[in-house]
Order: C-alpha cells, then structure tokens, then sequence
C-alpha cells in the first residue's frame, strides 16, 4: 500500500541543533494554529543525538522520509561541541544530496522598509528569488589531502559541474519564473545566470552555454549575466533590478547570506530544497547560532516564513497566506525579537503569531 495515501499531509520535523530547537517549536505552533490537515513527526537527528550514541542519520533515514512523508521542516545543524561538523554534513547535506533535492529556492522580500540597511530601499524593491544548484559544486565533499601536516601539504577541493546538474537547476529557474509573479502580482521577466567564469573558466563555460541554450526556449523571458563579485556589489547598490536569479551552490549559499541582511538579517529568510515530485526540504537560512542558543531571543520569522513555504509547496495556500500576512502584521506592530527592533523573546513572538493565525 502506498503509504502516502491519504488526505493528511505528513510532515518529519528534524529541529535540529542550537536555535533550531526553538524557532522550529513556533514554526510548529503557527502551523498548528492555522488549522491545516497536517499529521507532524519529530526527530532528534543532531548533535545530541550523535554525542550519545553516534548516529548521524538512522539506517535507512532517507529512503524511510521519502517514503513516509510528503515534507520535512529543519531547523539548523552546528554545535561547537562536533569540530568536525559530520553530523550536520551527514543529515543536512545528506538530505539534499541522497534526496537530490536539486533546487533550493530562497525567497528574497524585505517586509517592511525599517528592515532594510539601505535607504530609501521600499519592501516593492526588494522581491526577488535566489535558485542554487544543490547537489553539486564544492559541496560533494570531491577532492583530498596529501602531505598532511608537513610543509608539503597540498588541498583538493573539487568544483563538480554536470551538464544534467546545470541544465536542470537553469531549466528549474526559468520554470520558477514563467510561473510566479512578484507580491505585487506582477509577473516575473528575468532570470539572470550569476558565476565566475571569467575566472573559473571549465565550469563557468559549461553553466555559459547551457543557460544560452536553455534560455533560447524562453523568449518572453529576459536572460541576464552577472559575475558574482559584481553582483554582490549591485545587490547592495540598487536590488531593483533582480528578478530570478541563478546559480551554483557555493555562490547561492554566499549570496543568500548577503541578500538576508537586506531582509532584517538571517532571522527573517526562508528557503526551500525541492525536486518536483519528492520529498522536499524546508529550512530557514540562518544556522544554528550557538551564542544566542538558549536563550529564547532568535528570531522565529525565518521559520515560520519557511513553513509557510511547506504549506505552499503541499498545495495548502490559504493558510501559507494567512502565515504570512501575521508575519508581516507582526513585522509591522513591532511584535518581534530584538534583532529586528522588537521586545519580545523567540516564544513570544511565535505565540503573537499564531494568537493571529488563529483568531
Ligand atoms: P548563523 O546563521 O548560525 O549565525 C550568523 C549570525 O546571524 C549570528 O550573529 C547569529 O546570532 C545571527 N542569527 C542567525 N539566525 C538568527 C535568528 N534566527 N535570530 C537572530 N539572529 C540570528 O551562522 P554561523 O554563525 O556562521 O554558523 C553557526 C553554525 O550553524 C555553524 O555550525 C554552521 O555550520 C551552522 N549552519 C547551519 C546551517 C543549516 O543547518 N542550515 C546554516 C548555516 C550555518
Ligand atoms: C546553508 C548553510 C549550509 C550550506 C552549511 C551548514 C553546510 O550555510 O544552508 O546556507 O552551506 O549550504
Ligand atoms: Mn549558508
């Protein structure tokens, strides 16, 4: 029997280490007050976990979520205590690369205009999304160490590029474009190709000729080019101008940092590891913030943004919706944390949100 079969949606929750243990909670409150048919499951895969009995991820984990569950809600993976950083390796990169949830999609909104550190930089501005390649790159982890130790020492890091990983992910976003409009119910017009190919110039040749290929199929859409470095220079001089942006996995994880500090900053990103038809994984973009964990003031909107996407992503939009404007009622009234100009701790804030959703 299929399993999957059913008209609950069910979704795994893995909050993982440091302040995923606390937004994840809100993001789940909010959810559950939204009233949404969704059957919801923990896990304790993180570093806790891995500290006392060695597991990453249980035998079998992937195929089992796959199997089991239409989504999955992550928190964050990090804990100094784990120098070597392998379970956050096995269970985050593991259920991007194992999964080959291809696409990470993260969303670009600035909420309300005193987020933002530009002046005179409105929230119309600022609505964009970055599409990172998600299974390849620097990420597979390709490449060694020889001479370890001596002054002969010599590094390997791999840049994997195939052209069905590249294809797919530049295909991916022109689709995003084609079929969704900015919050102002605009469409979107551009998809504009970022990398270093002046530089790195066997990969970059190869994400060169597949996006003019790939773009040559979409006429109504824009095709752009920008090298990162510059790109990082524009998205702060003047986000006007991005639409659909996308790009490798090393660059995605870069410049979606940068592109959060023009949101209010990690707390309030969100993002999505999608392959249509599986799986998908959810997850803010900030990670596990060991200083701040514990102590109930990280910021919750990132988290909850991000089950909204979930929610979206199962077709359940009404609610996704209604999430997201008590988002930015909140944003609004200053019922938030610290980070973003408000009094309120991490569960005070989640429960401000979901009193809304709720009401
Ligand atoms: P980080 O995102 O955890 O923190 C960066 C900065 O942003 C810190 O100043 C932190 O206090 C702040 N911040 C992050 N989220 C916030 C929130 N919700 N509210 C308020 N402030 C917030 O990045 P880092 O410090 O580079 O990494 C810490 C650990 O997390 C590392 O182990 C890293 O590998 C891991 N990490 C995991 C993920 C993930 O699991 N998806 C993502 C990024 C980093
Ligand atoms: C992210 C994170 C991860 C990444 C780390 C924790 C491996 O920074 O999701 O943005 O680089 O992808
Ligand atoms: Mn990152």
């Amino acid at each position: 029997m299929d399993s999957k079969i059913g008209t609950r949606k069910r979704i795994a929750v893995i909050p993982g280490d440091g302040i995923g243990q606390e937004v994840i909670p809100q993001a789940v409150k909010v959810i559950q007050a939204s009233g949404v048919g969704v059957e919801l499951t923990n896990f304790d895969w993180g570093a806790d976990r891995y500290l006392r009995d060695g597991t990453t991820v249980p035998p079998d984990g992937f195929a089992m979520l796959a199997r089991d569950f239409d989504a999955i809600l992550v928190g964050a993976f990090g804990d100094p205590r784990v120098k070597t950083n392998i379970h956050a390796r096995e269970i985050l990169l593991g259920m991007r690369f194992k999964m080959d949830l291809y696409a990470n999609v993260r969303p670009v909104r600035l909420l309300d205009a005193a987020l933002c550190p530009l002046k005179g930089v409105e929230p119309k501005d600022v609505d964009f999304v970055v599409i990172r390649e998600n299974t390849e790159g620097v990420y597979t982890d390709a490449g060694g160490v020889f001479k370890q130790g001596t002054p002969d020492e010599i590094a390997i890091q791999e840049d994997i590029n195939t052209r069905k990983g590249v294809e797919r992910i530049i295909r991916y976003a022109f689709e995003h474009c084609k079929r969704h409009t900015k919050l102002d119910g605009s469409p979107r017009n551009k998809v504009l190709m970022c990398d270093k190919s002046n530089a790195m110039t066997h990969a970059g040749g190869l994400w060169q000729r597949v996006f003019r290929e790939v773009s040559g199929e979409y006429p109504h859409i824009a095709a752009q080019h920008m090298y990162v470095d510059a790109l990082c220079m524009q998205m702060v001089r003047d986000p006007r101008q991005f639409d659909v942006i996308v790009t490798n996995n090393m660059f995605g994880d870069i410049i979606t940092d940068l592109a959060a500090g023009l949101q209010g900053g990690l707390g309030m990103a969100a993002s999505g590891n999608v392959h249509p038809g599986k799986t998908s994984m959810f997850e803010p973009v900030h990670g596990s913030a060991p200083p701040i964990a514990g102590q109930n003031v990280a910021n919750p909107f990132g988290a909850i943004l991000t089950a909204a996407m979930m929610l979206n992503h199962l077709g359940m939009t009404a609610p996704a919706e209604k999430i997201e404007a008590a988002v930015l009622d909140a944003v609004r009234q200053k019922k938030t944390t610290q980070d973003i100009g408000g009094t309120l701790g991490t569960r005070e804030t989640g429960e401000w949100v979901a009193n809304i959703v709720g009401g």
